[in-house]
């Protein structure tokens, strides 16, 4: 059959394929190193491992410090840039500065991975794994991360700044379309603000909950006020899971159920509103939370990747090569 088609029939399906090969090898793929760095995987969890276990809250800082590269300008490891005489960088932009951690965690997984195999895995890459294998170590699920992101050669503090990262005190809606314009379902956002069974926040971004809204435990309100006073404090951490602050589970929602949500943009999520079900449907079956967060994970690893010949490989994760 096919050998009566017209040639330009065959050539039309010859460049077809072609394309379709082309498009293929600009998207990401779970085995991109397999060939390039096989050991390069287990390098990045051997310095996760020891970070974490000095210090369990860096599992934490590192899962977000993946979420806040990925919706400015997407995972691009722009976040991880100094600030140069030709771009301010994101570091210092509101949602980052003074509250972001764990960069020197990733330069250190950086220059363990050079040593092993120069200039092959994207700091961008870096920043994914590190943020599985964080909540892999803290009890979360596991899945499999899609690789060959490559890395910004330039990064935007006002894009950092223009309000695609969320504030803390955002409402339903605010959430809802912010992680819309980024591909991601309102079931992806609640997954996602799962991450809040791990870490810490500042007075300063909890403070217009716990004095200003009125669906808050007041037992809990008040403990908060302790270490938060109304002008002063902005610094003082506390758990944003006050059950078990650094077990990646499914407390997060519990505490959501009894009004117990550290951010405005927490209880938001189980304030009468259209989500009031997905939390009560993760606090009662930790299983479906895994799962969907792992996919949500994986969608927002997604977030345009720069592949192929774009952007670069970097040497060292604070400066463009
Ligand atoms: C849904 C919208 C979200 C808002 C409004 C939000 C806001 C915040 C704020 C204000 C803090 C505390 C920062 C500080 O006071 O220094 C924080 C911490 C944190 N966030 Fe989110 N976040 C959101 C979603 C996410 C997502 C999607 C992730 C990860 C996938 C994430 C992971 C974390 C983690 C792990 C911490 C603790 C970090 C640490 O202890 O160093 N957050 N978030
Ligand atoms: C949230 O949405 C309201 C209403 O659309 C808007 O006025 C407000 O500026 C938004 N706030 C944030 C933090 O995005
Ligand atoms: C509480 O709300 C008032 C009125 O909107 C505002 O002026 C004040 O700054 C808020 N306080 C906090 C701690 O957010």
């Amino acid at each position: 059959m096919a050998s009566h088609h017209p040639i330009w029939i065959t050539v039309v399906i010859v460049f077809v394929t072609a394309l379709g090969w082309g498009s293929a090898s600009a998207q990401l793929s779970t085995n991109f190193y397999s060939k390039s760095c096989p050991n390069g995987l287990s390098t990045v969890k051997s310095v996760v491992q020891s970070a974490v276990s000095k210090e369990r809250r860096m599992g934490a800082s590192l899962l977000r410090l993946f979420f806040h590269d990925c919706f400015v300008n997407g995972c691009d490891g722009s976040i991880l840039l100094d600030d140069t005489s030709s771009f301010q960088g994101e570091k210092t932009a509101g949602p980052n500065s003074n509250s972001v951690r764990g960069y020197n965690v990733i330069d250190q997984i950086k220059s363990k991975v050079e040593s092993a195999c120069p200039g092959v895995i994207s700091c961008a890459d870096i920043v994914a794994i590190a943020a599985r294998d964080s909540v892999v170590l803290l009890g979360g699920p596991s899945w499999e991360v899609k690789l060959g992101r490559r890395d910004a050669r330039t990064a935007s503090f006002s894009l950092a700044n223009s309000g695609a990262l969320p504030p803390p005190t955002s409402t339903l809606s605010n959430l809802t379309s912010l992680f819309q314009a980024q591909g991601l379902s309102t079931r992806d956002m609640v997954a996602l603000s799962g991450s809040h069974t791990i870490g810490q926040a500042r007075c300063t971004s909890f403070r217009p909950h716990i004095y200003n809204d009125s669906n808050i435990d007041s037992a809990f309100r008040k403990t908060r006020q302790g270490q938060c006073p109304f002008g002063s404090g902005d610094n003082n951490p506390a758990p944003l899971d006050l059950r078990s602050p650094t077990a990646f589970d499914n407390a997060y929602f519990k505490n959501l159920l009894s009004n117990k949500g550290l951010l405005r943009s927490d209880q938001e999520l189980f304030n009468g509103g259209s989500t009031d079900s997905l939390v009560k449907t993760y606090s009662n079956n930790p299983k479906t939370f895994n799962s969907d967060f792992a996919s949500a994970m994986i969608k927002m690893g997604d977030i345009k990747p720069l592949t192929g010949s774009q952007g670069e490989i970097r040497k060292i994760c604070s400066k463009v090569n």
